[in-house]
């Protein structure tokens, strides 16, 4: 069934639960793609138990009309655009006014748009000062955390959250100043000076401009580069409720100020299992290092009693190839072939592990394909970055995704704090003793 096949409308049925002998009618809520919800909203108070689900498998935190995804049939819709389309045809900021604003801009609104974002490029001169509080081989992502968290500190007016023009105000300077910031880190840890943006450059000209130019001559950004990085963005700008964009929501929930909810996000996506996955990715094949090692791996990714996973492998929602890695290879070997790396060994060692792994029936059996993940780290490794820099250039994008959540939660009129509750299997109560008698 196609995906317009599948719109339907919002009507809704019943589900019933037998607990103690009482029945229970829970109302089914249909959205317009993908499977209903049973809502449960009233469940503990009627029932006295709560729902168990850790890793959120089976559970819809949120109502959202942002971004769909397919995980069976491999769909990606940032507001119902294939993500391959907008990869293809837009700009990063023209998809970042999607995902903010729920519409393809017109020329007159993407102009408007583009030259805000632009104009709030720069970061409080003084924020340089940050940097020097770090060691220069500090993590890129240890500083992304710190310093987007201190813009709080700088940007007084923009951290009323219940002022939609600050709120405004506050994703605004949030996607313009995550390039300035990253490259800063970047250079800091290069030990070269920071680079200022230009106005008359696009986002991700300018970003990788404040990267790789150096003072002392012209930097001139390269056409397919640049279109490698402006795809790079839109494929890593949103994902649904993933477990950065679910901690972001959860902080924002409290009312903390946007500031702080991105850098909550920046830290939860920099673990392996989630956005540093790329760098995990790249390491593991220089680690593979030639061909002939593959099977060796392939076997330990299977054995239980080892911990290795195939970084790059896998997804807790695509069952089949995710959208984005097939753009991504394709991205990977047009930036190789520009920067004269097209027969790199690791990118040999990739595309043999992914011919083995998709015909190996554990991965078949258990639905492993190559994620965004896989291919990005040998993308990025061409264009020039260190491996510690991949998950920070994730980050850059997926604040766009992170603020339209954000922006999305705290505009909902039923939106509460979030407070999950627990299976409690611990003591039963009991007295003190004192030390005396332990
Ligand atoms: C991202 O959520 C998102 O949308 C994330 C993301 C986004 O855009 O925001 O798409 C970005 O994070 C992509 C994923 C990047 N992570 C990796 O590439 C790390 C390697 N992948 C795995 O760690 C794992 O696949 C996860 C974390 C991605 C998904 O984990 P799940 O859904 O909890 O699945 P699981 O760990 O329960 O695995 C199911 C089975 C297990 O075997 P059994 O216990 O059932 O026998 O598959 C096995 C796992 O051992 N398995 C793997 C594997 N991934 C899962 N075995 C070998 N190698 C792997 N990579």
């Amino acid at each position: 069934m196609s995906v317009a096949e599948d719109i339907r409308s919002g009507e809704t049925d019943e589900a019933s639960l037998t607990l103690r002998g009482a029945r229970h009618d829970l109302p089914v809520r249909r959205g317009t793609l993908g499977p209903d919800v049973i809502d449960i909203t009233s469940l503990y108070q009627d029932t006295d138990c709560f729902t168990y689900d850790p890793g959120f498998t089976s559970t819809a935190s949120c109502e959202s009309k942002i971004t769909y995804i397919d995980g069976d049939k491999g769909i990606l819709l940032y507001r119902g655009y294939p993500i391959d389309q907008l990869a293809e045809h837009c700009t990063f900021l023209e998809t970042a006014y999607l995902l903010l604003y729920g519409e393809l801009p017109t020329a007159e609104q993407y102009e408007a748009f583009k030259d805000r974002i632009t104009r709030h490029t720069m970061v409080h001169e003084q924020m340089n000062r940050f940097f020097t509080g770090f060691r220069r081989d500090a993590h890129p992502m240890a500083i992304m955390v710190g310093v987007v968290g201190a813009l709080s500190a700088f940007y007084h007016d923009s951290i009323d959250i219940r002022d939609p023009e600050q709120r405004e105000m506050a994703s605004v300077r949030m996607i313009a100043k995550m390039p300035t910031i990253a490259a800063m880190a970047y250079k800091y840890s290069a030990g070269q000076p920071f680079v200022y943006p230009k106005n008359d450059l696009d986002y991700s000209a300018n970003f990788l401009r404040m990267c790789f130019a150096v003072p002392c001559e012209e930097f001139e950004v390269d056409p397919v580069l640049t279109r490698a990085m402006r795809r790079i963005f839109i494929l890593h700008a949103d994902h649904e409720q993933n477990a950065s964009t679910s901690t972001v929501r959860l902080a924002g929930s409290s009312g903390a100020n946007p500031f702080a909810c991105i850098s909550a996000g920046i830290a939860c996506l920099w673990g392996p299992a989630h956005g540093g996955a790329n760098e995990a990715a790249l390491t593991m094949l220089q680690e593979v290092g030639t061909v002939d090692r593959i099977p060796e791996y392939i076997q330990r990714a299977k054995d239980k009693n080892d911990p290795f996973r195939l970084m790059g492998f896998g997804h807790r929602v695509y069952k089949n190839y995710d959208p984005r890695a097939k753009i991504m290879q394709k991205t990977c070997h047009e930036v190789l072939d520009a920067v004269g790396h097209h027969d790199d060994p690791i990118l040999k060692v990739a595309l043999e592990l992914e011919r083995i792994a998709l015909s190996d029936d554990y991965f078949i059996q258990k639905k492993l394909y190559p994620n965004i993940d896989f291919y990005s780290g040998i993308t990025l490794k061409a264009l020039g970055f260190p491996t510690d820099m991949f998950t920070v250039l994730f980050a850059i994008a997926r604040t766009v995704g992170w603020i339209a959540q954000w922006k999305e939660m705290i505009g909902d009129p039923l939106q509460r704090i979030g407070r999950p509750r627990q299976l409690y299997t611990g003591p039963t109560e009991r007295a003190y003793v004192p030390m005396k008698d332990r």
